[in-house]
């Protein structure tokens, strides 16, 4: 069977395009006795006359095309093919441009325990501001929180009152938080508000959602205590439902009461969220729809620190979210409340039907080391981490996991130790106690190490070995056969981090999408010593572009993919399936690349044989497809589609503006 496919452009630009052509087939079994065959009639001829692709008999069209045309001969016999690990696709999540704190993760208060001006009172409330002016409040911190590990507080002197000379202002005199960039409030929806109370004499406090200049009340609720409820710290619930919207939003806590209060632990979170686990839906379903396999986490040189000192510690972020100190992540340089810890990690993997890749610091920071000889705290630390993922509801870290409802065990296969250590002094010495205890604890947990394997053996064991690759995009296309000739034997390959970056990419261009789709197609092809890929980083707040690009942009109330998301997309049926073996031939081939997979639909449990092809040139390319293997009788035209990804210009970008500039078109 012969398919010609154009690959044309509706303009003349530089014409890189990722498409892939989904045809319905009758059943894999059906495939393997097919022999093959010709389809006489046109499959379809698309919109715009961007491209077509038509199937014809070889007595028609094949004979004159093929003399012309680049050639793709697929192999479609399921027998010849090879089935590509459960887990070849995945996501990084990295706590890094906000994507956690402020993304992801709804919690909508920013510094909600006030811990992020550090231990030294009085110290800075940031993003906190005051409403009032001194002669009617003053706000200060001290260490008089009821939590031991996030000791400190705020408190409001409140010098003015409703009556008598100092008269507050109607509205009130108190503290407001902005969140990060803005609260996404929206009309109907509801929040539970939460946080601690303490004061020396009564309470008449207004908590309210308002727009960001205070004028519009969005939800409002009033908290009256007496002295003797609120003498010690005490916990307030509060249900705001919203009468209105703005993503630009603030939360208020003010009084026109004199006296003193203490506050601590603010907390708002919308009432949907993902699964009803506190992430932020719409972010969600994004990651949701490339079907991800596995999740590595939460870093990154996140994992690592500049320091250590500032490192992500998994101890420190479970339990009650209301005790979990918070840290400073010194790599990327903002505070997080520790919302998103070491659970919700694992939590949110198990959400999105992926395998956590827990990623442990072995001692090591961009900026210091702990000596081999002094690791096994590190080491025991590390053990502990697994206990709570995978142990027993009765031992001693798994009970703590049940108590955080979820008694059974995560599902944690793999662990990688650290993050691009590995030409660091302690490394090895540091990776081999770790090896070896994680081994021998826990025998079939596979271990990742930071040093590449596929240019020199590597001289330590491993399951895999991680691969991190930011680059050109003309390079990180070539970067297809990087893996073609890699011993088959040894460790299996991680690249848990691959982008395009620099000028070629932006914050996020086709180009760069384009020959990421090339370089994906090369890590499908190497499937066999390839087991996990993941694009990296995944989100960004454009309010706080640490890293560019990123795969999903968003901001408090929007996001969007960028093309880099969209090529993801191509791929998401790939884990499991079966790669056949798809050859380009002649013409422009070096910059043409393909694979071919059949892969059975969850949705309708049909076959489909998916041809992917990504044209990195900047010309047309006419490709005659022969497919060996397969009949005309085993298509099915209706459920058979093409699916493009391309755009006029190689550096567009998708926007908030124009979200799907550069996004997939299913034809
Ligand atoms: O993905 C961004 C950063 O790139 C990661 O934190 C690090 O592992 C790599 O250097």
């Amino acid at each position: 069977m012969v398919l010609l496919l154009l690959l044309r452009p509706f303009t003349v630009k530089p014409i890189l395009l990722v498409s892939s052509l989904d045809l319905k087939i009758l059943s894999v079994s059906a495939v393997e006795k097919l022999k093959m065959g010709f389809l006489g009639s046109c499959l379809g001829f698309l919109v715009f006359g961007v491209i077509g692709i038509c199937v014809f008999s070889e007595t028609e069209a094949f004979a004159a095309d093929k003399k012309q045309a680049t050639q793709l001969i697929v192999d479609a016999q399921a027998n010849s093919g090879r089935q590509i690990p459960e887990t070849l696709f995945g996501i990084f999540f990295e706590e890094i441009n906000h994507a956690g704190a402020g993304g992801i993760w709804s919690e909508l208060v920013n510094n909600r325990g006030f811990e992020a001006g550090g231990l030294n009172t009085p110290s800075n409330i940031d993003p906190w501001s005051v409403i009032g002016n001194e002669s009617q409040l003053i706000v200060s911190t001290d260490r008089s929180s009821c939590f031991p590990r996030n000791q400190i507080a705020l408190r409001m002197e409140v010098l003015c009152n409703i009556e008598g000379s100092n008269i507050c202002p109607s509205d009130g005199v108190g503290i407001y938080n902005p969140g990060f960039w803005g609260m996404n409030i929206e009309q109907g929806q509801s929040y539970k508000v939460v946080f601690y109370i303490r004061s020396t004499g009564s309470v008449n406090l207004t908590v309210a959602f308002t727009s960001s200049d205070g004028l519009r009340s969005l939800a409002t609720a009033n908290v009256i205590a007496d002295s003797s409820d609120v003498q010690k710290w005490t916990k307030k619930e509060l249900l705001l439902e919203s009468k209105g919207s703005d993503d630009n939003a603030i939360l208020s806590l003010t009084t026109t009461q004199m006296g003193s209060i203490w506050i601590d632990q603010v907390s708002a979170m919308p009432l949907d969220t993902y699964k009803g686990h506190g992430f932020r839906e719409g972010l969600l379903n994004m990651l949701a729809d490339i079907k991800p396999r596995f999740m590595r986490f939460p870093g990154g040189c996140y994992v690592e620190g500049e320091w250590l000192r500032n490192a992500f510690r998994w101890r420190a972020s479970i339990g009650p979210w209301e005790t979990r100190p918070g840290h400073f992540g010194d790599v990327w340089g903002y505070w997080t409340d520790d919302g998103l810890g070491y659970f919700e990690f694992l939590q949110l993997a198990e959400d999105l039907g992926a395998l956590p890749i827990w990623v442990v610091n072995n001692g090591i920071s961009h900026t210091d080391q702990v000596a081999s000889s002094s690791i096994l705290p590190f080491v025991k630390d590390a053990l502990d981490s697994i206990e709570f993922a995978i142990g027993d509801s009765k031992s001693k870290w798994g009970s703590v996991r049940a108590a955080m409802g979820h008694p059974e065990p995560f599902p944690l296969k793999y662990v990688a130790i650290g993050n691009e250590d590995c030409g660091k002094k302690n490394y090895k010495g540091n990776y081999m106690k770790f090896y070896s205890a994680f081994k021998n604890a826990y025998p079939d947990i596979k271990i990742i190490s930071n040093c590449d394997g596929s240019s020199h053996p590597l001289d330590h064991p491993a399951d895999l070995y991680d691969f991190h690759v930011y680059t050109s995009a003309s390079k990180l296309f070539k970067m297809a056969h990087q893996f073609d000739n890699t011993p088959r034997t040894g460790p299996k390959i991680f690249v848990s981090e691959y982008a395009v970056n620099g000028k070629d990419a932006g914050t996020g261009s086709l180009l760069a999408a384009i020959a990421e789709a090339g370089f994906l197609i090369g890590l499908e092809k190497n499937s066999d010593i390839v087991e996990m890929a993941s694009y990296a980083p995944l989100f960004v707040n454009s309010n706080d572009r640490r890293w560019n690009p990123d795969a999903i942009v968003f901001n408090s109330s929007h996001h969007y993919g960028t093309p880099s998301y969209w090529v993801q997309q191509f791929f998401k049926e790939s884990n499991g399936a079966t790669v056949v073996p798809s050859l380009i031939q002649g013409g422009s081939s070096n910059l043409l690349i393909s694979s071919s997979i059949i892969w059975q639909s969850s949705e309708d449990d049909n076959y489909y044989l998916r041809i992917k092809v990504v044209n990195f040139g900047d010309s047309v390319v006419p490709l005659n497809i022969t497919i060996t293997g397969l009949s005309s009788n085993s298509i099915r035209s209706s459920g058979s589609k093409m699916t493009v990804l391309t755009s006029n210009n190689v550096m567009d970008e998708n926007s908030f503006e124009n979200p799907s500039k550069c996004s997939i078109i299913d034809f």
